[in-house]
């Protein structure tokens, strides 16, 4: 682990983080992403690898940016929120979703965000997962505005509508 600088490629972009003078060695790599580089699509709620709010894609793969520090990320390729496209299928199909009988998939949209995420990295992995693999995939995020069924009922339209996500 280099303890001086670290390099992340963010969404497409590299940045060099000096220790000290970028961020402190303590700091979470949420805290990094959040509030020293300004991608505030980094939700931060629980802090506490509870919620999936502060879901980012780290090599591809989701993960909670809440509970690795940012040295340990140092050389890895990150996607938050930001560096996902507004016409992103994923995207589309949690803005569109109001089918009668599953609601919305976004209300206040605080943790869409980590939703779309892991979505985003489960359907990479398994493109047409079932309803059970759909909802075990998902298990690690709470909506505090209960929007779970459109949500899954979103996830099970993209799946059905791409056949794969990158
Ligand atoms: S803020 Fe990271 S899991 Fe809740
Ligand atoms: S839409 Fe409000 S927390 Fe999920």
């Amino acid at each position: 682990m280099n303890t001086d600088s670290i390099k992340l490629c963010i969404n497409g972009r590299d940045y060099t983080l000096k220790v000290g003078r970028d961020f402190e060695i303590t700091e979470t790599l949420s805290t990094v992403l959040r509030e020293r580089l300004g991608f505030t699509g980094v939700r931060v709620s629980c802090n506490q690898g509870a919620c999936g709010a502060c879901t980012i894609l780290l090599n591809g793969k989701s993960a909670l940016s809440c509970m690795m520090l940012a040295v340990e990320a140092d050389g890895c390729d990150i996607t938050t929120i930001e560096g996902i496209p507004a016409d992103d299928p994923i995207i589309e199909a949690f803005a569109k979703e109001t089918d009668p009988g599953y609601g919305t998939a976004m209300q206040c949209g605080f943790c869409t965000p980590g939703f779309v995420l892991e979505t985003k990295s489960l359907l990479a992995e398994n493109p047409h997962p079932t309803e059970a693999e759909i909802r075990d995939g998902l298990s690690g995020h709470v909506c505090r505005c209960g929007a779970y069924q459109g949500i899954e009922h979103a996830v099970k339209k993209v799946s059905a509508a791409v056949k794969e996500v990158k």
